[in-house]
């Protein structure tokens, strides 16, 4: 039976009608139309559904809509200010880390998770999270050098204020 679940998306709230064990990508795509999360494979494997909900990085491939009731739920879109890239984008276009692009969003949101959190994250936990995510095109390396460069944007961002 549906039932009626209230969370923030994106800073705005909202609610959906939907079944409890409808998954987080399909009411981000399909119900608010934020095409910019990406199916893959549906299994939880690739990473490339990635959002993040209450600061946290998850699959929303794997993610019933029940779990996200009251909580904060960040897609990708919500990154950019107008057409000033996050750094962590920035960073992760500038290092050649995008190529058909498709596995950009969830490693950016990915990399989010660990990166607005613990700032100081260690190479090997920035390398730990990376391994949650598929790539068919860079051979990983550019996308490990955009985190380490996104990680030290970030830095000098939060010195700066
Ligand atoms: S589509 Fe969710 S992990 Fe692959
Ligand atoms: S850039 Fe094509 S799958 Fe990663």
């Amino acid at each position: 039976m549906s039932e009626m679940i209230q969370f923030t998306l994106n800073g705005a709230e909202r609610s959906v009608a939907a079944e409890p064990d409808l998954m987080l990508i399909d009411v981000i795509r399909d119900v608010f139309n934020l095409t910019g999360t990406k199916h893959g494979c549906d299994n939880a494997t690739c990473g490339t559904c990635t959002v993040v909900v209450n600061g946290k990085a998850v699959k929303s491939c794997n993610f019933p809509i029940e779990k996200a009731a009251n909580a904060e739920v960040m897609t990708i879109e919500y990154l950019a200010k107008g057409t000033v890239l996050h750094p962590i984008q920035k960073a992760i276009a500038e290092s050649g880390a995008v190529q058909c692009g498709f596995c950009t969003p969830g490693i950016v949101m990915e990399l989010y998770g660990l990166l607005e959190n613990k700032a100081d994250a260690s190479e090997a936990e920035i390398t730990n999270v990376l391994s949650k995510h598929l790539c068919r095109c860079t051979g990983y390396e550019p996308i490990r050098n955009g985190a380490l460069m996104a990680q030290k944007l970030m830095q000098a961002r939060a010195a700066a204020k």
